[in-house]
Parts: C-alpha cells; sequence; structure tokens
C-alpha cells in the first residue's frame, strides 16, 4: 500500500456555533474536539502523515498547545487554510508530498475510530474513492422554492455524508483542479467535486451514528455523553 496522508480541516469559524473560542478548539472532557480526531490519525496503522490545516491565526496556537503538547509526531505540516472549506482542502491537498490516498476529515468531527478508517482504505482499494456515511434515520424531503414539498427520495436510499472521505490522491487532485475554474459555491464536500469533475463513482461506506459533526451548541452535550460511556 502506498502513503497515506490524513487532511485535517480545523479552518472554519463556526458561525452555527457561535462560540468566542472556535468549535473545533473548545474543550470536551479537558481535551479541544479536534485533539480526538488527531489521534485517531495519529495511532492509525494504515496513516503515515497528518496535514493539519487551520486559520492563519491559530497555526501557532496549534503547534504548540495541541501538536507538541500531545506529542502528534504524525502531523507533518500545519497550514492555512481558506474562506470555504473546499479552499481549505484545496491547501490541504496543495501542501501533500508524493502521497497515494488522502483522508479529508472535518476536525469537528472527534469520534472517528480506527474500524471506520479500516472500513474507509478498504473502500479506497477498491473504488479508488469512498466517503463514510450512515443511512438516513430521518425521513428526507426535498424543498421547493415556495416552501412545500416537492419530492420524497426513498428513505432506503438515503445517506447523511460524514467524514472521512478517502481517495485516490491523483483523481480529487484533479477532480479539485478542473472545479477550481468553475463555480463551487455548492460544494459541501469532496465527493461533489468527484461526482461532478471527473465523473468517477464514489462509494457509500458505513461510518457510525456516533461520528457526529460538532455543529451547534447540543452537539456539545451529545459529545460529553458519548465520551462519558467510552472512558
Ligand atoms: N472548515 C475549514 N475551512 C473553512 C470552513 C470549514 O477548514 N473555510 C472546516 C471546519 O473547521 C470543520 C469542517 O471544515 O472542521 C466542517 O465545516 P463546518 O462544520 O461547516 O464548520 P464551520 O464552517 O467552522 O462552521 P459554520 O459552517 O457553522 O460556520
Ligand atoms: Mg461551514
Amino acid at each position: 500500500m502506498g502513503k497515506c496522508t490524513a487532511i485535517v480541516l480545523a479552518a472554519g469559524k463556526g458561525r452555527r456555533m457561535n462560540t468566542e473560542v472556535q468549535k473545533q478548539f473548545l474543550e470536551i472532557k479537558g481535551h479541544p474536539v479536534i485533539y480526538y480526531s488527531l489521534k485517531c490519525f495519529q495511532e492509525s496503522p494504515l496513516v503515515d502523515e497528518i496535514i493539519l490545516v487551520t486559520g492563519k491565526e491559530s497555526i501557532s496556537y496549534c503547534q504548540k498547545e495541541i501538536i507538541d503538547k500531545y506529542s502528534l509526531s504524525k502531523v507533518k505540516k500545519v497550514t492555512a487554510g481558506g474562506k470555504e472549506r473546499y479552499d481549505s482542502v484545496y491547501e490541504g491537498l496543495l501542501a501533500c508530498t508524493d502521497t497515494q490516498y488522502v483522508m479529508i476529515h472535518d476536525g469537528a468531527r472527534p469520534f472517528v475510530t480506527q474500524e471506520i478508517l479500516e472500513r474507509g482504505m478498504e473502500g479506497v482499494l477498491k473504488h479508488k474513492a469512498c466517503v463514510i456515511g450512515m443511512p438516513s434515520k430521518d425521513t428526507v424531503k426535498l424543498a421547493g422554492e415556495d416552501g412545500c414539498i416537492l419530492d420524497t427520495p426513498d428513505r432506503r436510499s438515503v445517506w447523511t455524508i460524514q467524514t472521512p472521505q478517502i481517495f485516490e490522491y491523483s483523481l480529487i487532485k484533479k477532480a479539485y483542479d478542473i472545479m477550481r475554474l468553475a463555480d463551487m459555491s455548492s460544494v459541501t464536500d469532496d465527493a461533489m467535486v468527484v461526482e461532478r469533475a471527473v465523473s468517477h463513482k464514489v462509494a457509500l461506506v458505513q461510518g457510525s451514528y456516533q461520528n457526529i459533526k460538532i455543529t451547534t451548541p447540543e452537539d456539545l452535550l451529545i459529545a460529553e455523553v458519548f465520551l462519558k460511556n467510552s472512558l
């Protein structure tokens, strides 16, 4: 197996969380949110290197208070992100050095596990592109501009998407290079870039219902409960 780099994203502003400290640096159970996923990648035998993408103003904080403090030796670079998530991902892709696979992960998802990384690696070896997700527990509706329901997809075919999203490096880099010349404003995950730019099939791989993204204040309460039960 070739070299695998994890790109961990922590350059968002956390507008929906709306706390003074950005959500990825808030502490749960005594450690910053971002620490938990970095630890998972650090401990994974599948991962060779980690690139941490954060705000320009947070680079030295991350280096001192997270990477040095927790001895995260696989973090080879801390690089500045961009305005949108897809800008930050692109900075992460540019920071990779001759890697064959990338695992792109939201630093705001502390509950990624070794089992998820193993299933994801299996998926990328087979399909070159895969994303972690779970079948939707809720019925999903497509809304029209008038605020009324347009359509209801069959729930059995609806998945909610998590991270990591795992790709052969050359495939995702090419897809981003193509998409960056077009309008990216509706892009919310990396699979979309591959679906649209290179029309390569992206496999769905089971994550877990615990692999939540810390997005709004109640997610912090849920995260505390998950951590209480796992320790
Ligand atoms: N992210 C990033 N660079 C950006 C935007 C987001 O690195 N310009 C990262 C976030 O730090 C987070 C992940 O992408 O780990 C998922 O994004 P999201 O949950 O939307 O975080 P924020 O953009 O920070 O939050 P919000 O959308 O509420 O402002
Ligand atoms: Mg966002």
